[in-house]
């Protein structure tokens, strides 16, 4: 279990850790009387504190391998206490997720009370994700253990920490130097009834393993079987939580696609029935359904992850620039990588000095913030389960990882009923018996949407119909959908004013699915679509089977696409263009 040890400068954070691992024992044989030695011989007081500098050299003892990282055991169990708390590395680790810690103790000298950085610790204790916060008052030899002065100094300390969000599981007075309440309860403080450090530890609930939650498997690919025509896939990843077996019903979310276990896959190892927490695994599965990577396998039966496009998130940022509002990101979790944007700054610390910096509309290098992510597709998270793969995310900006952090909460959206109804409507879908692999072996193509849009002067429909005939003539199954063969059809229900534009496009998303799911080539097109059109026909598809092409001058509301095509080029440029997006897709084979 790791402990991170914060509090202000000379509070006495590492005469307390010192003491308890000379009082548990942890220490190595004649290790205190070895620092004891040296102080005398230096003609210095002894301290407790430089039982931990002594240990910190000793590299490999098995001990103290890293500098700020120091180990102990009770009879309970072992502990990883970090004491580097106030350092970037330190913050960086925690909410960038390399590092964790189940508890987190504040330090306070009993004498000197709240200082500097008693405060910036304990506003930032809740932007690190720590389940349980003890404080102790330390020093109490130095006030004589008057429980009038340690109450109130009590007090304050917690209604500081309540104002930030943050729970106080215990606030114990301790002495480091004279061993107060770390172990066994002082005889000096009758009037204290609570745990000591080692009780209230020892007392924590660890997290339960991996294997006791639900299962979870980001998928990574889906790989063929090669041999003798099998048209079975295995569905590949790392099981981060749970277990599964041959014959569990299994949904992939974020698209609520439903299948059954076939069998279960492993690499280089001997057949099996079940996988589970920590393995690299695959299985097949009965039906043959779509999936891609970066979906999340789970079991049917099991809680299910929250679906979102909007996330609050506690962010670490080391970019050059600040992350911006207004720019696109990526947000890579798990195996999934969507387009992020940030929405909103909720709290910002500067790292470096733990204060809040002056305002600014972003968050520069080296800040701490809590802000509100939104994605441009839905992603599965678990902010909830104690898997660290369901929340850990990194922020890449030009190919280079930017920033870490984790998810904290999933916010409401305006297009969670849409995606409601795509979820239900997937988990309803009769799978056809012949899988999509067939069909694409057949057709020797993907199935594939390609939306061409862009500002209403650009030649949208020439292209799309230019484009069309040139898969045709290729041998390809490919239809192009004049938006107009809709309108009057499946939305005669809906007037034509902008008003009801998102229902269109919901339908034609729909519409779309079906072709796909025929294995066809379905050309669209679209005037000035926006983002928030865009992700409506996202939801609607496979992840994976949209490209898109912008057509004609830049706009402000324009979404980012996947091709950005000048109107004044010949046509026959442009159909170079998104044909080598096909091919580079794999949608159509290379010419
Ligand atoms: P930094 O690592 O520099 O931030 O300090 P720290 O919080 O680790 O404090 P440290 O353990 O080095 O203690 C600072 C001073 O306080 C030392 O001189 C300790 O002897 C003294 N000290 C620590 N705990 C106690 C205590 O319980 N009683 C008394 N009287 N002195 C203490
Ligand atoms: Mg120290």
């Amino acid at each position: 279990m790791n402990i991170a040890v914060v509090g202000h400068v000379d509070h006495g954070k590492s005469t307390v850790v010192g003491r308890l691992l000379a009082d548990t024992g942890t220490l190595p044989q004649g290790k205190l009387d070895q620092v004891r030695a040296a102080c005398e011989r230096n003609a210095r007081p002894f301290e407790y504190a430089f039982l931990i500098d002594a240990l910190k050299e000793e590299q490999g003892q098995g001990i103290t391998i890293e500098a700020a990282r120091v180990f102990f055991k009770t009879a309970r169990r072992p502990y990883i206490i970090i004491d580097a708390p106030g350092h970037l590395e330190f913050l960086r680790n925690m909410v960038t997720g390399a590092a964790r810690a189940e508890a987190a103790l504040l330090v306070v000298d009993a004498q000197e009370g709240m200082q500097g950085n008693t405060r910036r610790h304990g506003s930032l204790l809740p932007l690190l994700g720590v389940r349980h916060i003890a404080i102790l008052i330390n020093k109490i030899d130095l006030v004589d253990r008057d429980p009038a002065t340690i109450h109130a100094l009590e007090s304050e300390l917690r209604a500081y920490l309540a104002r930030n969000g943050a729970t106080v599981d215990a606030c114990i007075p301790v002495s480091g130097r004279d061993g107060d309440n770390l172990i066994t309860p002082s005889a000096k403080t009758p009037w204290y009834h609570g745990p000591t450090l080692v009780q209230f530890l020892d007392a924590l609930e660890a997290e339960p393993a991996p294997t006791a939650q639900p299962f979870r498997m980001p998928v990574q690919g889906i790989y063929k079987f090669t041999a003798n025509g099998d048209a079975r896939r295995i569905v590949a990843g790392e099981v981060t939580g749970g277990s599964l077996r041959v014959g569990d019903p299994v949904v992939f979310y974020p698209s609520g696609k439903r299948s059954r276990v076939r069998s279960v896959e492993c690499f280089n190892a001997p057949q099996r029935d079940e996988t589970s927490a920590g393995d690299a695994t695959g299985f097949t599965l009965t039906e043959q359904i779509y999936v891609s990577r970066g979906e999340v396998a789970c079991r049917v039966d099991e809680p299910a992850p929250a679906i979102a496009v909007r996330l609050r998130a506690s962010i670490f940022w080391l970019g050059a620039t600040p992350l911006l509002r207004g720019r696109s990101y990526r947000l890579k979790i798990g195996t999934t990588s969507v387009r992020m944007f940030l929405e909103s700054i909720e709290r910002r610390v500067d790292a470096d000095d733990l204060e809040t910096p002056e305002a600014f509309d972003g968050v520069k290098r080296h800040e701490v913030a809590e802000c509100v992510l939104r994605l441009d597709r839905p992603i599965a998270v678990d902010p909830l389960l104690p898997i660290a793969a369901g929340r850990r995310f990194v922020i890449v900006d030009a190919w280079e990882i930017r920033g870490g952090g984790i998810v904290r909460e999933v916010l409401p959206d305006a297009h969670s009923d849409v995606r409601t109804q795509v979820l239900v409507r997937n988990t309803k879908w009769e799978p056809s018996s012949i899988a999509s692999d067939q069909r694409s072996a057949r057709l020797g193509q993907q199935p594939a949407l390609v939306l061409i849009t862009g500002p209403r002067a650009a030649d949208r429909k020439a292209l799309a119909r230019a484009l069309e005939s040139r898969l045709f003539d290729a041998g390809r199954l490919v239809y192009f959908l004049g938006i107009g063969n809709l309108l009057y059809g499946v939305d005669a229900d809906l007037e034509r004013t902008g008003a009801h534009r998102l229902e269109h496009l919901r339908r034609l998303g729909e519409v779309a699915h079906i072709m796909l799911d025929a294995g066809v080539i379905l050309i669209v097109t679209a005037a000035e679509i926006t983002d928030e059109e865009l992700d409506l026909i996202r939801n609607a598809v496979d992840n994976g089977r949209l490209h898109t092409t912008w057509l004609g001058e830049p706009m402000a509301t324009a979404p980012a696409t996947d091709l950005q095509l000048e109107a004044d080029r010949p046509v026959e440029e442009h159909l170079g263009e998104i044909l080598g997006l096909l091919c580079d897709r794999g949608v159509v084979p290379t010419a």
